[in-house]
């Protein structure tokens, strides 16, 4: 075949630099991570039931042994539990919310979804029919432009279940002594299995759906028991989210790891390039789960937050807090696990008092002015800090009871801006 334009070698070299540009970085992310920060918020208890953040849930079923998602499936009238969890699904989170959501500022949303809703085993009481409501998510992010990280939350065998002693987690759908999906394989390769479904059905939609989590929260803080099935879960989901076509086209979908609650140190040089591309981790930054942390002072809480600046600002993927909020006490109703207290006001095991939880959860009707002030000041310190990395995503958007949780009830009660650079306290990191 013959070039019939003139080319002298400038234009040449433009041809061949642009062609080989195309050919080695082919991996084109739904948003430009490098460059822009990830502003977003969680969309908790929606598709995965967490009994804090909807107490009334748990409450109405009026059996104490219904803590989590599995044992609601399992204990409640199944006629009963299934019009109540639809009824939830389809009002907890509406067309309505993305649309604040967007208003609001934000680029992103993270979705926690169950294994459930993909797959449910032989004995398992978990219900389905969450996935339509991923369906419409996904529809609704592309309507008001936001970017739609799908989280896969809770996996078979739970990847969590219990912080050592503790905390009980009921978050991965199961609240259970050790967390078990990483001792099965029988576990480990249906949440495989899950994650290439999820990864062909969004893999032509990396523009709305930029970014897969393949797994949240895993147990790494029980050492190599985890972490070596997790590091080997880690590289096979790169193959599945990166891969979703079964040759060797690659998606444009980013592989988002949480750090297992290791050290950030722990996972350098993991999945980096150029072997591996579209690879980003998450880290999760909490105040309020240990009885050093709400003991904290105010300010101390606030210092806190700026002195992760330096870690979070030095990390060789991207990086993004996808978990954090400006709550400062674990006295939401629930939070450590339905029927337990909370260590704030020494009502939870091996706590002592530190104050009363009144006046600090609940309605923002009965916060001081104080409070709400502090809890701007926390929230910006907290979103200067966290944008030396690639950007955060808070938890949660709604609660029930638990203002301090809610991004809707920041921005409704003013301690969160309607745009997040609107700052007040720009200089409160010094
Ligand atoms: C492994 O997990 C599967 C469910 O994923 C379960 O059916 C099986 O009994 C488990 N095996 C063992 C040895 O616990």
């Amino acid at each position: 075949m013959s070039i019939n334009f003139p080319m002298h070698s400038t234009f040449l070299a433009l041809i061949g630099l642009s062609f080989f540009h195309s050919v080695s970085s082919q991996f084109s992310p739904g948003f430009p991570y490098g460059s822009e920060k990830v502003r977003g918020v969680n969309l908790g208890g929606w598709l995965v039931l967490e009994p804090w953040i909807t107490p009334s849930i748990f409450d109405n079923t009026g059996n104490p042994n219904i803590v989590d998602e599995w044992t609601f499936g399992q204990y409640y009238d199944r006629a009963t539990a299934t019009n109540v969890l639809q009824n939830h699904w389809n009002t907890w989170i509406t067309q309505n919310d993305f649309a604040n959501i967007a208003a609001a500022g934000l680029n992103h949303v993270r979705l926690p979804i169950g294994y459930w809703a993909f797959e449910v085993g032989s004995g398992e009481p978990y219900i389905q029919g969450q996935l339509p409501y991923l369906q419409n998510a996904v529809q609704w992010a592309s309507q008001y432009g936001l970017k739609l990280i799908v989280d896969l939350h809770g996996a078979p065998g739970s990847q969590n279940g219990r912080v050592l002693i503790v905390s009980w987690y009921d978050n991965s759908g199961q609240r259970m002594s050790y967390p078990t999906w990483q001792s099965n394989q029988t576990n480990i390769d249906r949440t495989d299995a899950i994650i290439k479904q999820i990864a062909s059905m969004f893999a032509g939609q990396a523009d709305v759906v930029p970014i897969i989590a393949p797994l949240n929260e895993p147990a790494g803080y029980y050492g190599s028991s985890v972490l070596t099935p997790l590091r080997q879960y880690y590289y096979d989901s790169y193959g599945n989210i990166r891969y979703p076509y079964g040759t060797s086209t690659q998606s444009n979908i980013v592989v988002l790891l949480h750090d297992a609650f290791q050290p950030l140190s722990y996972w350098s040089g993991f999945e980096t390039p150029p072997n591996f591309q579209g690879v980003a981790m998450d880290t999760h930054i909490y105040q309020v789960f240990s009885n050093a942390d709400v003991q904290m002072s105010w300010q101390s809480h606030i210092n806190t937050a700026c002195g992760t600046q330096s870690t979070l600002s030095n990390f060789d993927l991207w990086l993004m807090v996808g978990e954090w909020s400006p709550a400062i006490t674990d006295c939401a109703t629930y939070l450590n696990g339905r029927g337990n207290g909370a260590r704030y006001d020494g009502s939870f095991p091996g706590s002592t008092y530190v104050g009363s939880c009144t006046g600090l959860t609940g309605s923002a009707s009965t916060f001081s002015s104080s409070y709400k002030t502090f809890l701007r000041q926390f929230w910006e310190a907290q979103v200067i800090s966290y944008e030396k990395s690639n950007g955060w995503l808070m938890w949660t958007w709604k609660t029930e009871s638990a203002d301090e949780w809610s991004y809707l009830a920041g921005l409704q009660n003013g301690w969160i801006p309607w745009s997040p650079t609107n700052l007040q306290y720009p200089t409160i990191c010094g």
